[in-house]
């Protein structure tokens, strides 16, 4: 395949004219690649795998099959987000799998940090090689792999370019049209494929997902208040003008519970931590500081509409000491 490394003299990828040329470049090397074959891809919904999706509906069509699969950890909306804009907006062959109650029964009980995201990272390759079994003629891998990816590979820093963790008897050829680019190229690509602003200049988001956001066992009930508190945080962000501001904002909801009161009652619920944080490289971060009336707003909302929550707590942390995630 053309352009397996960035030349050196590439020029950085910044508006909305170069987009167009690498996209042009990409449908004809991709099409010249896989001819009439069929290719897969996990699409998470992240920007790298949502570029390379759209990038190969436009090649290729309908002979790109992707597959997304909802673990249950992902964000409100994110499922139904990756269905809308592939399946009914760009016609994709889109596999979606309910695998939620799969992961977290696995999930259930495993305290160990490193433990569930063993068996979060285990299971979606299981979930996935299943999915890829049921298909005839399969040839062609997708990946979103981008440049930093190779070059922290070269390093040894992360064993990231290896088709996925797939088992050995599942060989495929590798796709990845987005390999040469860095993240912020990609975003630009992304913007010039039509994938709408909420995907394509996303925060950054763990593999894990919420997983690492309930720390400790995970359990329904706590996920869920994970969830419905992270949505009420990104609604309030955008709504303030600090969506795109802030590089990375989230909630966590911690295993203990604290004394309230509710409704003239004691109620003895969890509490919701606020993140908001700024970095350039995630190596070291400051704290965003919130607007005291956002905060109080906030609270107000958080404590009254997400079930089992009683508490909200902000992380004046930096990193160091603190990591951005909690496990
Ligand atoms: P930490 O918590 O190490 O996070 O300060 C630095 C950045 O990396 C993200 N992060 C992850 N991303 N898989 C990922 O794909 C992971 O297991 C993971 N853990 C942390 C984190 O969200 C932050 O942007």
């Amino acid at each position: 395949m053309t352009n397996d490394r960035r030349p050196d003299d590439m020029t950085r990828i910044t508006t909305p004219e170069q987009a167009q040329a690498f996209i042009d470049q990409q449908i004809t090397a991709l099409r010249a690649q896989i001819g009439g074959k069929k290719v897969l891809l996990a699409l998470s919904g992240g920007v790298d795998s949502s570029v390379v999706a759209a990038l190969l509906i436009k090649a290729v069509g309908r002979q790109l099959v992707c597959v997304h699969v909802n673990h249950g950890l992902l964000r409100k909306g994110e499922p139904e987000q990756v269905i809308q804009v592939f399946r009914d907006q760009m016609n994709a062959n889109l596999i979606y799998v309910d695998a939620v109650d799969r992961f977290l029964d696995k999930l259930a009980g495993v305290t160990d940090p490193e433990q569930k995201r063993k068996i979060i990272g285990g299971e979606f390759i299981e979930v996935f090689a299943e999915e890829a079994r049921k298909l005839d003629g399969i040839e062609f891998l997708a990946q979103g792999t981008i440049w930093p990816d190779i070059l922290e590979s070269e390093k040894g820093i992360k064993a990231h370019h290896n088709a996925g963790g797939l088992p050995d008897d599942m060989k495929f050829e590798l796709v990845e049209p987005v390999k040469i680019l860095f993240k912020d190229e990609v975003r630009v690509v992304g913007k010039a494929l039509g994938l709408p602003d909420s995907m394509v200049y996303r925060q950054p988001f763990p593999g894990p997902g919420l997983g690492v956001r309930c720390p400790g066992a995970i359990t329904r009930d706590r996920l869920e208040a994970v969830r419905e508190s992270d949505a009420i945080l990104r609604e309030e962000f955008a709504k303030n003008g600090l969506e795109g501001k802030v590089w990375q904002y989230f909630t966590v909801v911690p295993d203990f519970k604290s004394t309230g009161i509710k409704d003239s009652k004691r109620a003895f619920e969890w509490c919701v931590i606020i993140r908001a944080i700024n970095t350039t490289d995630a190596m070291a971060a400051t704290v965003e500081n919130i607007p005291f009336p956002l905060m109080q707003h906030l609270v107000e909302r958080i404590t009254h509409e997400v079930p089992g929550v009683n508490r909200v707590l902000y992380d004046f942390t930096p990193k160091p000491t603190g990591t951005i995630e909690y496990e």
